[in-house]
C-alpha cells in the first residue's frame, strides 16, 4: 500500500498540534494550581521524560514499522498465532469518544470568543454566573458553537492526512506558538511574573502526595495524546530516514514548553490581581475572563488572544481524535473517506449532543446512568479506563509480542544500544507498572 508522508516539520507540528491542546492550556495550569505549584510540575516533568517519551516511542515504531492503521498494524506486526492482538487496534474508539464532549468545550472557546470581543463579565461572581449559567442553561447557543467546531474539524480530517491535517497544522501551530509567546512577553512585565516562576519552579516537597503523583502521570499521558492509537496513525507518515528519537523528544519537548509557558502566563495575571491559584477547572472561563473584563479595552485584546490561542490549540487535537478511526474504516473495512466521515461524524455529533444535554438543568436526569451525567461518562471512562487500557496494551506487545529484531533495526539507527535496551526496560516493566498503579489507585481512591 503506497501511503502519502509528511515533511519532516511536518511530522513534527501535526504530533505537536495533536498534543499541545486544551489539556496544556486550560488543564494543565489549574492542575498545578489545585496540586500544590512547583512541586507537581517536578513530579510531571519527570513522568514526561521517564514514561512519556518511552509511549512514545513505542507508538511511533507500530506505526513506522507497520505503515497501516491501527488495527492493521496490531494485526500484522504480531507474530502468526498471535493475529488476535488485531483487537488492541480498537483503542481507536476512545478518540471518538474523547472527541465528543472536547468539541463541546471547544464550543464554549469560540462563545468566549465572541464575549471577548463584545463584553467580559466584570467582577468573579458575574464571570461565575455566567459560565455556569451557560454550561447549565444555555441549550441553543452550546449547540450553535458545538455545530461549528464539530463542522470545523471534520472538514480539516475529510481534506485528507497530508492536505487536511498536516496543512492546518502548518498554518496553526507557528500561530499559536506567537500568540502564546506574546501573552508570555506581556506577563513578565506583570508584577505577578515573579511569583509565578516562584510558584511553578520552586517545589515545596512537602506537597508532594501520592495524588498529586498520580494527577501528574494522568496528565503526562493525556497530554500526549497517548494509548489511544493518534500517534500510531501519524507515525505511518513518518518520511523514510526520520530521526524518530530527535522528532520524539521534540515533540514532548514543545508539548512541555507550551505547557509551561501556559501556566507561568496565566499564574502571573493570577498573581498580579491577588487572586489564587487553585481555583480548578474554572480558572481559564471564570477567574482570568473576570480579571481581563476588570482591565478595559487592552483586556478585551488579551482575552481574545487567549481564547483564540485556545481555539487553535483545541482544533489541532481535535482533528486527531477523529483521523485514527478513519484511516482504520479506510484502510482496513474499505470504506470510502467520506463513508467514513459521514459514520464516525453521526457519532460524534450524537454523543456529544447527549453529553452537552447532560449538564443541562431540567434535562439533564435523562442522560444520567449510575449517578453520573453523560459528560462526565465519556470523560472519565475514557481518562481513567481506555486511556490506561490502550497503553498497557501498547507496552506489552512493544515490549513482549512485536519481533525484536525489528525493533532493534529501526532504533539502533538513532540510538546506542544501551539506550535502547533502557527503552525496551522502560516499555516491559517500568511504564505498564506504573500506568497499572495509577488506575488501580484511582479506582480504590
Ligand atoms: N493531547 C491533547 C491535549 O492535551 C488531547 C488529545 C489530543 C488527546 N488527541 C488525543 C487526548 C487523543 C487523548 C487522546 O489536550
Amino acid at each position: 500500500m503506497q501511503v502519502s508522508r509528511f515533511s519532516r516539520v511536518g511530522f513534527i507540528l501535526a504530533a505537536a498540534g495533536s498534543a499541545v491542546g486544551l489539556g496544556n492550556v486550560w488543564k494543565f495550569p489549574y492542575m498545578t494550581g489545585a496540586n500544590g505549584g512547583g512541586a507537581f510540575v517536578m513530579v510531571y516533568l519527570l513522568t514526561i521524560v521517564c514514561i512519556g517519551v518511552a509511549l512514545f516511542l513505542a507508538e511511533v515504531a507500530i506505526g513506522r514499522l507497520s505503515r497501516k492503521d491501527p488495527v492493521s498494524a496490531f494485526r500484522d506486526l504480531a507474530p502468526e498465532g498471535k493475529k488476535g492482538w488485531k483487537w488492541a487496534g480498537f483503542i481507536v474508539i476512545t478518540p471518538v469518544l474523547i472527541a465528543s464532549f472536547y468539541t463541546i468545550v471547544m464550543g464554549w472557546i469560540l462563545k468566549y470568543i465572541v464575549l471577548s470581543i463584545s463584553s467580559l463579565p466584570n467582577s468573579a461572581d458575574k464571570a461565575g454566573a455566567l459560565f455556569g449559567g451557560m454550561v447549565t442553561t444555555q441549550v441553543g447557543e452550546q449547540i450553535f458553537y458545538f455545530t461549528i467546531a464539530f463542522f470545523a474539524t471534520f472538514f480539516i480530517v475529510s481534506r485528507g492526512l497530508i492536505k487536511g491535517i498536516e496543512k492546518a497544522n502548518i498554518i496553526l501551530m507557528p500561530l499559536l506558538f506567537i500568540i502564546l509567546f506574546a501573552l508570555m512577553g506581556y506577563a513578565m512585565t506583570l508584577s505577578g511574573f515573579g511569583d509565578a516562576m516562584k510558584y511553578m519552579f520552586v517545589p515545596d516537597f512537602s506537597k508532594i502526595t501520592p495524588n498529586s503523583v498520580l494527577a501528574a502521570l494522568g496528565q503526562a499521558f493525556f497530554t500526549l495524546s497517548l494509548g489511544v492509537g493518534t500517534i500510531i496513525t501519524y507515525a505511518t507518515a513518518l518520511p523514510k530516514h526520520n530521526n524518530l528519537l530527535k522528532s520524539s523528544v521534540m515533540v514532548a519537548g514543545l508539548d512541555t514548553l507550551i505547557a509551561l509557558i501556559a501556566g507561568i502566563m496565566i499564574f502571573s495575571f493570577t498573581f498580579h490581581y491577588g487572586l489564587t491559584p487553585s481555583e480548578g477547572p474554572g480558572l481559564i472561563f471564570v477567574t482570568l475572563p473576570s480579571l481581563f473584563g476588570d482591565m478595559g479595552t487592552f483586556g478585551n485584546l488579551i482575552s481574545v488572544l487567549l481564547f483564540v490561542a485556545l481555539a487553535f490549540a483545541g482544533i489541532t487535537s481535535a482533528i486527531s481524535m477523529i483521523e485514527p478511526s478513519i484511516a482504520y474504516m479506510e484502510n482496513y473495512l474499505k470504506i470510502s473517506r467520506t463513508k467514513a466521515l459521514v459514520i464516525i461524524g453521526v457519532v460524534v455529533y450524537i454523543l456529544g449532543m447527549l453529553a452537552l444535554l447532560s449538564n443541562i438543568e431540567g434535562l439533564k436526569e435523562y442522560v444520567t446512568y449510575f449517578g453520573l451525567g453523560f459528560f462526565d461518562i465519556l470523560d472519565k471512562l475514557t481518562s481513567m479506563i481506555l486511556m490506561p487500557i490502550g497503553g498497557i496494551l501498547t507496552c506489552i506487545f512493544v515490549g513482549y509480542v512485536i519481533d525484536k529484531t525489528l525493533l532493534r533495526e529501526l532504533f539502533l539507527e538513532f540510538m546506542g544500544e544501551k539506550f535502547f535496551n533502557l527503552w525496551l526496560f522502560l516499555i516491559r516493566f517500568v511504564v505498564p507498572v506504573c500506568v497499572l498503579i495509577v488506575t488501580v489507585s484511582k479506582f480504590l481512591a
